[in-house]
């Protein structure tokens, strides 16, 4: 039947930022189509309970692994560590990104901008993807079984950013903005993404991007209005409205399917 398409019973899934806004939605569904789930992220405690939370709420096995996927050495033992608790990982979902902790310095204009604030950032977003791609894709292929990897872009991969919806909306009383690096590192996931499509397509391994647009998450109602105006659906996404697509590319459903990009972003890159 076409909806037995979708179901991932007994496969094994990691996500990384998997404890993060969009992650945590990410690790539910995919629990909730039956995979067993390792849930990754810098923050231990917070992937060790949702970890829990997942098993509770599903019956499947999961497991939260704390790493740092800048670090060769954490992206390896987090690796063997989620196959020896699960099984072969046949689904990876690339999807932590970096945030500074220096707010002046992220949210700096670009003729000012440090190269050490640049490299922290493309640390996470790019080289950690390289590096978590490197190890479960290389243990994909020794396992012999085939895959499918999702790779989270944004809008601002593809399109630069309207400075007009920035305007008056502070974040911790730093005026906000989208740094060039953010843009920067989301375009590479997309040169990532097809890179890897055309390489291990050999090895029966998909890989296929997810590209959501701004989700609502707390933010103050200038900006939310803002933002609003400037998407044709004329609202902010719900991290909810972005698990169908990576249910989607996650399962069978997408077998012919890899090297492409999935934008649910209400229209925002339509026009
Ligand atoms: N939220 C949105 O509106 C939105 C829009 C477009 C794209 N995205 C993309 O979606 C993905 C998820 O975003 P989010 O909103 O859930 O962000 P988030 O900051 O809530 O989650 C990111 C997670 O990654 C983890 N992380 C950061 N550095 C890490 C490291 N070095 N090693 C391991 N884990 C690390 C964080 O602890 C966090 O849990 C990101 O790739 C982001 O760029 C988000």
């Amino acid at each position: 039947m076409a909806k037995d398409l979708f179901d991932l019973s007994g496969r094994a899934a990691l996500v990384t930022g998997g404890a993060g806004i969009l992650g945590r939605g990410f690790c539910q569904g995919l629990a909730d189509f039956g995979a067993k789930v390792a849930v990754v992220d810098i923050r231990q405690e917070a992937a060790a309970e949702l970890a829990e939370e997942l098993t509770r709420s599903t019956g499947n096995a999961a497991i939260g692994l704390a790493a740092d996927i800048t670090n060769p050495d954490s992206v390896a033992e987090m690796a063997a560590k989620a196959e020896e608790a699960l099984g072969p990982i046949t689904i990876l979902h690339n999807n932590a990104a970096g945030k500074s902790s220096d707010l002046l310095a992220f949210f700096a204009p670009f003729e000012e901008y440090s190269l050490d604030q640049w490299r922290e950032i493309m640390s996470v977003n790019v080289d950690g993807m390289m590096l978590v791609a490197q190890a479960v894709g290389g243990r994909m292929i020794r396992n012999g079984q085939g895959g499918s990897i999702i790779q989270t872009s944004s809008i601002y991969g593809l399109v630069g950013p309207d400075a007009r919806i920035y305007e008056g909306s502070e974040y911790m009383g730093v005026a906000i903005n989208t740094p060039a690096v953010y843009s920067t590192s989301k375009a590479a996931v997309i040169g990532l993404t097809r890179w890897l499509a055309t390489s291990w397509a050999k090895h029966g391994i998909r890989v296929n991007t997810l590209t959501p647009g701004g989700n609502e998450s707390g933010q103050n109602d200038t900006f939310k209005n803002l933002y609003s105006s400037r998407v044709p659906m004329g609202r902010m996404g719900q991290p909810s409205e972005m698990v169908g697509a990576l249910i989607y590319l996650a399962s069978e459903a997408s077998s012919y399917t890899t090297g492409q990009n999935i934008v649910c972003d209400g229209g925002w890159t339509a026009w």
